[in-house]
C-alpha cells in the first residue's frame, strides 16, 4: 500500500509507550479493518492476546459501549471479558481500557477514537462516546478468525472524513423483520455507518403505525398483487403487506442509538403517496375526473399525488407529530422525488391554490408545499432534508438536499447555501447489477435487478466530495453520503444482504477514508477476511471474487457456437440453480452445438436432453433437426440419439467425457436448451 504512515507523538496517544515503530510502506496481513483508518503505525514485536483473564476497564460514561464490546468479544472468542468502572481502581493484569477524552481540542469530532495495542493491554479512547464504540470496533476487526486471539500490535488515531455516513432502506415495496432490520445495523456499525434512512412509505405500502390515522395501515399496508421475478408487469395475485407498530420502532430505534446509528425516518411527500391516498381518499385530488386511488400492485411512477389542502397539512402535521416522538433524529426526510404534476394540473383546487399563493407553476407549488413541511418540521426543532426535486421551484431556505440524480443539483444548491448528503445513482444505487447481469441472471430469476451495473470497484471509487469543492469553504455544505437499497427486486432478506454485501465495505471506506489513503487493491485485500466475518455472521453477501465468472457445476465446462439472449448463458444447461437454462440469440444454423465437457469421466449411464420452454404460454424455441452426441476426447464423436419433437434420451458408455447438442439442419426460431440430466 503506498501511502504515508503519519508519526504520532506520545502525547497524542495518551500514556502508552512506543516499542518500537515499524514504518513499512505495507500493513500486515493482521491488519485488516474496513474501513481503513487515517492513521496506522504497526509495531513490530509487540501483539496483546486475548485471554480467560482479559478484562475491560471503562469510563462510567462508557458502560454501554463497554457492555457492547464485551458481548461481542465473547462472539469472537467464545470468552466475556468481565467489566470494571474506571472508579473500582482494580488491578488488571490482562485489561482492554475503553477511555473517554474529558478534554478533546476545539473542533475533534466526537466519532474521532485512539487505539493502541501492546503486551501491556489495549487502549481504546474516544474524543467522545461514539469514538470509542467506532475504536472498539476496529479492536473487534484485530481478532483473528480462528487460532490465537492475539492483537498486532499496533497504534490507530482515527477520525472520519465526513459526518454524515448512510444506508437507505427501502421497507415499502418489500418490508423486512425487525430481527433482520437489526441485524443490518449491527453491520452498519461494524462499518462505521452512522445514520440508517428509513424509507418508511410507498405507492405500494405505508410501513408506520399513526395512531391517529389506522387506515394507513389497515388499507394502505396492503396491495393486491406484486409482479413476479422475471415479469414485471405481471401480477402474482398475492396480498401482500403489513407494516411496523410503534414498539417495533421504538425498540429499532433505542437498539441503533446505542449503536450510534441515527435512523431518519422518511415519509416520502407530495408523491409516492398512493398508499395512503387510498387509505384516506381525501387528502388526494379528488377534484380531477376518474378519480381512483389504490395501494398500487405494480412499480414505477405513479400518479397520485397529495392536495394541497389545509386538511392535507393539517394530516401531515398531525403524522410528522408522531413520527418525530419515535425518531429522535435531527432531520426528517420528507421525500419529495418524483411527485408528478399531473393531478396538480387537472385539479381546480390545486390550480386555485397557485392563483391564491401567486405562484407560476406546478414546480412552484412543490416548492410552497415543501416549505410549509419545512415550517411544520422547524416547529417541531426538526430539520428537512429531501431528495434533490425539492430543488424544482426552489429549495426551501434551510432545507437539507439528498442528491440522487445529477452532479449538478448538489453543486448549485452548496454554491446557494444549502447541505447536501450525496446519494447519487451514478455510484450508490445497490438496488443495481453488481455482476455482468448476463451472469446474474444466469443464477437465476430471484437474481433479478432493476437494472445498471454497480461494481464494488465502482462504489469504492466513489468520491462524494465535488472537486470545484475540495479545500474550499464551501466543503463543509457536503455532509457525506450514503447508499440506496430500494426494494422493488428485493423480495426477501437474503436478497437485500446479497445487494447491499459487500458494497457497503466499498461505501464505508468512501464515507470514512481520506481519498490519498484509498486504494482499492489493497482494500480487496482487506476485504477478504471482512468476507469470512460476514460468513460468520450469517450474512448472504456476493462475493466479489466470482465476479465476471460463472461456474457450471461439478467443475465442468459449458461451450457453445451461439450466443446467448439476455442472461440465459450456455452454462445454465449445468448449473446450480434450477429452471434456468441456454436460449440463443438468433436462430442455430447447420453445425451450431452446445458441448458439455465433464470434469471426470462418466461411468455407463444415460442423458436426456430437452430443448425448448414456455415462451408466452406456448411451447417455442426447439430444436428441430439435431443429434446428441458423446465422445472420450472431444474430437471423435458417435451419435447416440436423435431430437424427435424436442427431445433425445441416449445411453452414456463408460469413459464418455463430452456431450452435444449439434444442429443439422438450420430453422427459423431460436433455440432453447434446458439442463442436460444425466442419470
Ligand atoms: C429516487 O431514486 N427516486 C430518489
Amino acid at each position: 500500500m503506498k501511502r504515508k504512515l503519519q508519526l504520532l507523538t506520545k502525547s497524542s496517544l495518551g500514556v502508552m509507550s512506543a516499542v518500537g515503530v515499524a514504518l513499512s510502506g505495507t500493513l500486515s496481513a493482521q491488519v485488516n479493518i474496513i474501513p481503513l483508518p487515517n492513521h496506522v503505525e504497526e509495531v513490530a514485536n509487540d501483539k496483546f492476546e486475548i485471554t480467560k483473564e482479559t478484562a475491560i476497564r471503562y469510563d462510567t460514561k462508557l458502560r454501554n459501549e463497554a457492555e457492547l464490546l464485551a458481548a461481542a468479544i465473547e462472539k469472537a472468542t467464545g470468552h466475556k471479558p468481565a467489566l470494571y468502572d474506571e472508579r473500582l481502581r482494580i488491578m488488571l493484569h490482562s485489561q482492554i481500557y475503553l477511555d473517554l477524552d474529558d478534554k478533546p481540542a476545539e473542533g475533534v469530532s466526537p466519532e474521532s477514537y485512539t487505539l493502541i495495542s501492546s503486551k501491556h493491554g489495549i487502549g481504546i479512547t474516544g474524543a467522545g462516546a461514539a469514538g470509542a464504540f467506532y475504536g472498539s470496533q476496529s479492536l473487534l476487526q484485530l481478532i483473528p478468525l480462528e487460532g490465537e486471539f492475539s492483537i498486532p500490535g499496533v497504534k490507530i488515531k482515527d477520525t472520519p472524513r465526513f459526518g454524515w455516513r448512510g444506508m437507505h432502506l427501502d421497507v415499502g415495496r418489500h418490508m423486512f423483520a425487525p430481527k433482520d432490520i437489526k441485524k443490518f445495523i449491527d453491520q452498519l456499525a461494524v462499518h462505521k455507518l452512522n445514520t440508517m434512512h428509513w424509507h418508511l412509505t410507498e405507492d405500494q405500502g405505508w410501513r408506520i403505525e399513526i395512531k391517529k390515522y389506522p387506515k394507513l395501515t389497515e388499507i394502505g399496508g396492503f396491495r393486491a398483487s406484486t409482479p413476479p421475478y422475471g415479469n414485471r408487469t405481471g401480477s402474482d395475485g398475492k396480498r401482500y403487506g403489513g407494516f411496523y407498530t410503534q414498539e417495533q420502532i421504538k425498540d429499532i430505534v433505542a437498539y441503533a442509538q446505542k449503536r450510534h446509528i441515527t435512523i431518519v425516518p422518511e415519509i416520502d411527500m407530495p408523491g409516492h403517496m398512493a398508499a395512503a391516498i387510498t387509505a384516506y381518499p381525501e387528502l388526494g385530488n379528488t377534484d380531477i375526473p376518474n378519480y381512483n386511488p389504490k395501494v398500487y400492485g405494480l412499480w414505477g411512477v405513479h400518479p397520485y399525488i397529495l392536495a394541497p389542502k389545509e386538511e392535507t397539512f393539517k394530516w401531515i402535521d398531525d403524522v410528522l407529530t408522531e413520527l418525530c416522538e419515535l425518531f429522535p433524529s435531527t432531520y426528517i426526510h420528507i421525500g419529495g422525488d418524483e411527485a408528478p404534476k399531473g393531478q396538480w394540473k387537472q385539479s381546480p383546487f390545486a390550480q386555485s391554490v397557485m392563483k391564491r399563493e401567486g405562484l407560476k407553476n406546478e414546480h412552484d407549488l412543490q416548492s410552497y408545499f415543501i416549505g410549509r413541511l419545512e415550517k411544520m418540521l422547524d416547529a417541531k426543532g426538526r430539520k428537512l432534508i429531501g431528495w434533490d426535486e425539492i430543488r424544482e421551484g426552489g429549495l426551501s431556505p434551510k432545507a437539507t438536499m439528498m442528491l440522487w440524480r445529477g452532479w449538478d443539483h448538489a453543486i448549485a444548491s452548496v454554491n446557494e447555501g444549502h447541505d447536501v448528503v450525496m446519494a447519487p445513482g451514478s455510484h450508490t444505487y445497490f438496488d443495481h447489477y453488481q455482476n455482468d447481469k448476463a451472469i446474474e441472471l444466469a443464477k437465476g430469476v430471484e437474481y433479478e435487478c432493476i437494472g445498471g451495473h454497480r461494481t464494488l470497484s465502482s462504489v469504492y471509487s466513489f468520491d462524494p466530495m465535488p472537486k470545484q469543492f475540495k479545500g474550499t469553504e464551501k466543503a463543509k455544505h457536503i455532509l457525506g453520503c450514503q447508499a440506496q437499497l430500494w426494494s422493488e427486486y428485493l423480495k426477501t432478506w437474503d436478497k437485500v444482504e446479497y445487494q447491499a454485501f459487500p458494497r457497503v465495505a466499498a461505501l464505508a471506506e468512501c464515507a470514512w477514508t481520506q481519498t490519498e489513503n484509498k486504494n482499492y487493491d489493497q482494500f480487496f485485500v482487506r476485504l477478504q477476511p471482512m468476507l469470512a466475518r460476514y460468513k460468520k455472521a450469517g450474512i448472504n453477501y456476493f462475493d466479489p471474487n466470482t465476479e465476471g465468472k460463472v461456474e457450471a457445476k461439478e467443475g465442468a465446462k459449458v461451450s457453445s457456437s451461439l450466443q446467448p439472449h439476455g442472461g440465459h448463458l450456455p452454462v445454465c444447461i449445468y448449473d446450480e440453480a434450477k429452471g434456468t437454462y441456454f436460449w440463443s440469440n438468433s436462430p442455430p444454423k447447420e453445425n451450431d452445438h452446445i458441448t458439455l465437457e465433464l470434469a471426470q469421466a462418466v461411468k455407463a449411464g444415460k442423458v436426456h436432453v430437452s430443448t425448448g420452454g414456455l415462451v408466452k404460454g406456448k411451447i417455442a424455441d426447439r430444436l428441430k433437426d439435431g443429434i446428441l452426441q458423446v465422445s472420450t476426447d472431444g474430437k471423435d464423436w458417435k451419435k447416440i440419439a436423435d431430437f424427435e419433437d424436442g427431445e433425445a434420451m441416449g445411453n452414456l458408455s463408460d469413459g464418455t467425457k463430452f456431450i452435444r447438442v449439434l444442429v443439422t439442419g438450420a430453422q427459423t426460431s431460436w433455440l432453447i436448451v434446458q439442463d442436460f440430466d444425466i442419470k
